[in-house]
């Protein structure tokens, strides 16, 4: 393929390349959009292929053999994230995910990680480096990921019967080898984990209960388990209100078995409601995007594979980051064009959705989350 053309997986999203500021505001950390929310997290998905095929993220029918992915040239390379990293981190962000499709399918993912850690805050603080991880590589890689500054890693695992599991990531994956991985991680010291469950009623809803139960034998407070809420994200899913289970349900089936008590937030914009275990068994979270939208203090940018920079995860249209990361441009021109992006950034789809009870998008195509991340 010849260098000037475009390749077509590219081109699946819109994406308009950003305005450079003729002056640019210097970055100083304080950055807020129109709805006054400062920007303290970005989402670098790594890659958008994945070796599972969870029916509500890549349904093996659209995610087949024919499907295009993107090719190597397209992926921002280490340099460029890095370099990308750090012009948001002179903007206030002090949390970094990298995520994918899934982000240990990178080569060298690694060393990555080994660059991001030298970055600093704008107060001089190492960075929160995590991890959203299917934990199918976790038993072989926790280790260097831990070596490499990696500090932390949350797990995807929606059952702790093998057979549900193997049927929910279509690809027949055994549970045990993710529990080993998740047994790796916490021998290397990537600690605290997360282990997210996607709850979809009448699949694998009967299995909240069970792992909770595992969860809380197994590993105590070291391990915290947290329930997502089925969303509409993408447009492959074929999502349906009626197999939302919402949390208020999760909590109250919990808390029959082992009674809860709420926690305070840890910090302004989290995603998950904490809850703990009254008998001192750990602590549980949450994440209610379908049935309490917490978009009001969404401090979340995404930067997709080959470097478009999203502002909501049910976005349409992207920021071509890389034309300018490709192009000449400094690092103040870059910071400059990202400073102008989240100042317009008013996204709030979730709390849309609930208000209208419908899709509140414009009619195009969303972004799918194995190409932008959870
Ligand atoms: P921690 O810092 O570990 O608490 O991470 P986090 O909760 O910010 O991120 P994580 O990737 O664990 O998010 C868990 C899930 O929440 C994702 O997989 C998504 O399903 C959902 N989620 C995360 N961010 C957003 C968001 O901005 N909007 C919506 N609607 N859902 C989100
Ligand atoms: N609804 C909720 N969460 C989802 N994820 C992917 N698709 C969905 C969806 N439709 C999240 C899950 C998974 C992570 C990789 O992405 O949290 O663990
Ligand atoms: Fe499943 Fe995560 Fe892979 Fe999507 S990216 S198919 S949710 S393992
Ligand atoms: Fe943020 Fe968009 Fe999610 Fe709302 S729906 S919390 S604005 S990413």
């Amino acid at each position: 393929m010849g260098e000037s053309i475009i390749p077509l997986a590219d081109l699946r999203y819109a994406a308009a390349v950003p305005r450079v500021p003729a002056v640019a505001e210097p970055a100083n950390g304080l950055l807020a959009d129109r709805l006054g929310r400062p920007l303290h997290d970005l989402r670098i998905s790594v890659t958008d292929r994945c070796n599972f095929r969870c029916s509500y993220c890549m349904p093996k029918e659209v995610f087949d053999s024919s499907y295009k992915f993107l090719p190597q040239t397209s992926l921002l390379s280490f340099e460029e994230i890095t370099r990308s990293a750090r012009l948001f981190v002179a903007h206030g962000v002090t949390k970094l995910r990298l995520t994918g499709g899934e982000p240990l399918l990178r080569k060298h993912v690694e060393v990555l990680i080994g660059m991001l850690a030298g970055l600093r805050s704008v107060a001089g603080e190492p960075l929160d480096i995590t991890l959203t991880t299917n934990g199918s590589l976790l038993q072989r890689k926790a280790e260097a990921l831990r070596a490499a500054g990696l500090r932390r890693v949350t797990v995807s695992l929606d059952a702790l019967d093998d057979s549900i599991f193997r049927r929910m990531n279509d690809v027949d994956f055994p549970v045990a080898d993710v529990l080993s991985g998740i047994d790796a991680a916490l021998r290397a010291g990537l600690a605290p984990i997360k282990i997210n469950m996607v709850v979809k009623r009448g699949t694998n809803d009967d299995e909240i209960v069970p792992l909770a139960r595992h969860v809380r034998e197994r590993y105590g407070p070291a391990v915290i388990l947290r329930f997502i809420e089925y969303m509409d994200v993408g447009a492959s899913n074929g999502w349906r209100m009626d197999e939302v289970l919402p949390s208020a349900e999760v909590v109250q089936r919990l808390s029959a078995e082992f009674p809860l008590e709420p926690l305070d937030p840890n910090a302004s914009g989290e995603t998950a409601e904490r809850w703990r275990y009254r008998d001192g068994g750990g602590e549980i979270g949450v994440i209610s995007s379908v049935t309490r939208a917490f978009c009001s203090d969404c401090n979340r940018a995404r930067l997709s594979t080959e470097g478009k920079l999203f502002l909501c995860l049910f976005a349409s249209r992207g920021h071509d980051l890389r034309a300018l990361l490709r192009g000449d441009y400094s690092d103040e021109q870059i910071a400059g064009a990202i400073g102008l992006i989240w100042r317009d950034r008013d996204d709030r789809y979730s709390e849309l959705r609930g208000a209208l009870g419908a899709d509140p998008g414009s009619g195009e195509r969303r972004v799918e989350m194995h190409y932008i991340g959870g």
